[in-house]
């Protein structure tokens, strides 16, 4: 390929492969939250879920996590780490280590670890949350 065709590649197939790529992970992740997440955090994220009441500390609004690290760009490692939880946190907190939890209900299949199906739910769940932030 020339460079012109190549460029016009990029543009007509890897840029849509590329969000189409996109809006399935943060719907993986939009599924992965409604399961795992919405109890506390809320359906909207807004930290209002059914069971957020009878936690002793305040359950976070998700939708607001760019605005409270001072807005400018949503800060993804710093939110995979803290939902990960395994580096951050021992355990204990009402906030569940979710790192520990998907780790332990993976089924190995196909060579993949445990460790990367965990990592890969987790990354799901960060795009979805970027992809709601006001
Ligand atoms: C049992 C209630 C509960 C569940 C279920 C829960 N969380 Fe949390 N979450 C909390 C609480 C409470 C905090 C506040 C800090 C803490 O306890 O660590 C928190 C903190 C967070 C934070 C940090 C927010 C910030 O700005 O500091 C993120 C991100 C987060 N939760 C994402 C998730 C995701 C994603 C899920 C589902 C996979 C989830 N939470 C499930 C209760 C919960």
């Amino acid at each position: 390929m020339n460079v012109i065709s190549r460029f016009v590649f990029a543009l007509l197939v890897a840029a849509p492969v590329q969000s189409l790529a996109q809006d399935a992970t943060i719907a993986a992740g939009k599924q992965e939250y409604m399961m795992g997440c919405a109890g506390c955090h809320g359906e909207s994220g807004k930290g209002d879920g059914p069971l957020a009441d009878m936690l002793e500390i305040h359950t976070p609004d998700l939708t607001r996590i760019t605005e409270r690290t001072g807005g400018g760009d949503f800060p993804f490692y710093n939110t995979l780490k803290l939902i990960d939880g395994r580096d951050v946190r021992a355990h204990g907190g009402s906030m569940p280590v979710w790192g520990d939890r998907f780790q332990i209900s993976a089924t190995s299949q196909r060579g993949e670890t445990a460790d990367m199906v965990a990592r890969g739910r987790i990354l799901s769940l960060v795009a979805y949350l970027g992809s709601i932030q006001q």
